[in-house]
Formats: C-alpha cells, structure tokens, sequence
C-alpha cells in the first residue's frame, strides 16, 4: 500500500523499466519474468519470452502467447505453432536455425462463459508499445538477417501503424529493426472459412517460402524433392 491507503500501481507503464544491465539472452529472460510494464502480467500464467538460437539467421515476431503458449512457457507450441512448422518444413527453413518471439510476452484473454475456456484477445495499441522493448533488446542481441512479423500487431509494431499487411505481405522492407517482411499471422489462416482456407494457407506458405529464398544455405536448404 502506498501511504495514502491506495493498492501499489500493478504496472510502471513500459517494459524499459525492468532491463537489466549488460543484457544477454539469458539476462532479458529472466528479468522479463518479473515483468509489470504493463497490466497483462497480472492475469497471464508466466511471461513467455522468445526462443531459438542467440545468433539465428530470421526472427520470427508473433502477436502474443496464445492460451497453450501461456501454460507452457514457450512461444508457438499450439495450432499456430503447428502451422508455422509445417510451413518452415516446407519453405525449408530449418526451425531450429530460427528465432520466435512475439510482440508482447504476457497472454491477454476474456474467459468465455460458462466454459470459462480463455479466449485471445488483442493487445492494445499502449500494451505493445510498453512491451516492445523486450523485442528492442531481442533484435539488437540476434541480429537477424530478416525479421518476419506475422499478422498485423507485429508488422505495426516494427513498421508504424499506418503500415497494412494485406497491401504489402510478402515484400521485404528495409526499416531501423534491418530487414522486415510481414506476412499473416498462422492463426488467421486456421480462422479462415472452410472454403478459403486452402487459399490463406498457400499463400502463407508461398510468404515463408519467400523468406527461405533471402537465407544463407545453412538455414535454407532447398526442399526435398522426393
Ligand atoms: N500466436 C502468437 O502470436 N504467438 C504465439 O506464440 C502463439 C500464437
Ligand atoms: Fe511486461 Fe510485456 Fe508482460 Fe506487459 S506484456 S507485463 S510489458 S512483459
């Protein structure tokens, strides 16, 4: 309680406030699991930091952790994640040559009744500014070649709001971050309706495939023809 009775402020309104000195992978890690930068801490399970190789040649940015990303701890394990796989897979990126990592590190959810199941929902605009700095540090530390922002939060955040993803999906732009090429995000693909669906998944797919084509041959080999 502060002195004047009211509870403590449970968020200092930036992320900037909690970077530890000299930071490393493993340093921003540990300091963004005792994150408040912003309110999304309080009901989210853990902080779900990125993951991959500290100098991978692409940095894949997600929106947020989704409800299974938040239980495990890790970005990118549910369905998204599975469909980012098979598209890696198929582009012939190698997944453990890749970085993923998402715009904010905190699940935001609405619990649905009666089930209560957690549903997604999205950050807004002051949530992923408080947050960006974690994604600051990530891009300074791996420095990777291309940087792929998947669905509209991540490109907004790296390229402004102004920026549409359905007008320039695909395209690499160069910005302050290096290289950035936004794409959809793999949810909105398994969102789509039945009859579209195969459609948002080739193009997804043909994004990723793009992407593979800007590699070095370590991290992109061609696909397998057999
Ligand atoms: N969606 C995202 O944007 N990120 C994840 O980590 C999982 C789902
Ligand atoms: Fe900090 Fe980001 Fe979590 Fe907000 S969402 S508390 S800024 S790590």
């Amino acid at each position: 309680m502060s002195p004047g009775g009211q509870p403590a402020a449970p968020a200092t309104g930036s992320a900037a406030d909690f970077l530890p000195p000299r930071p490393t992978l493993p340093r921003l890690r540990a300091a963004a699991a005792h994150c408040r930068g912003c309110p999304l801490w309080l009901h989210a399970t853990q902080t779900v930091f990125g993951e991959g190789p500290g100098a991978a040649d692409v940095m894949f940015v997600g929106e947020q952790p989704g409800d299974q990303e938040d239980r495990a701890g890790q970005p990118f394990v549910g369905p998204a994640g599975r469909l980012l796989d098979a598209g890696l897979e198929e582009a012939g990126i190698d997944r453990r040559r890749v970085y993923v990592t998402n715009a904010v590190k905190h699940f935001k959810f609405v619990r649905r009744e009666p089930t209560q199941r957690r549903l997604h929902k999205k950050p807004t605009p002051a949530e992923v500014r408080a947050c960006l700095p974690w994604l600051e540090q990530e891009i300074a530390l791996v420095k990777p070649r291309i940087i792929v922002a998947l669905g509209a939060t991540a490109a907004q955040a790296l390229l402004g709001n102004a920026f549409r993803v359905t007008q320039r999906r695909g395209q690499v732009v160069e910005s302050s971050w290096g290289s950035v090429v936004a794409t959809v995000h793999p949810s909105s693909v398994l969102r789509a309706p039945a009859d579209a669906r195969a459609k948002a998944r080739r193009e997804f797919f043909r994004d990723l495939a793009r992407v593979a084509t800007r590699l070095t041959p370590t991290s992109a080999r061609a696909p397998s023809t057999n």
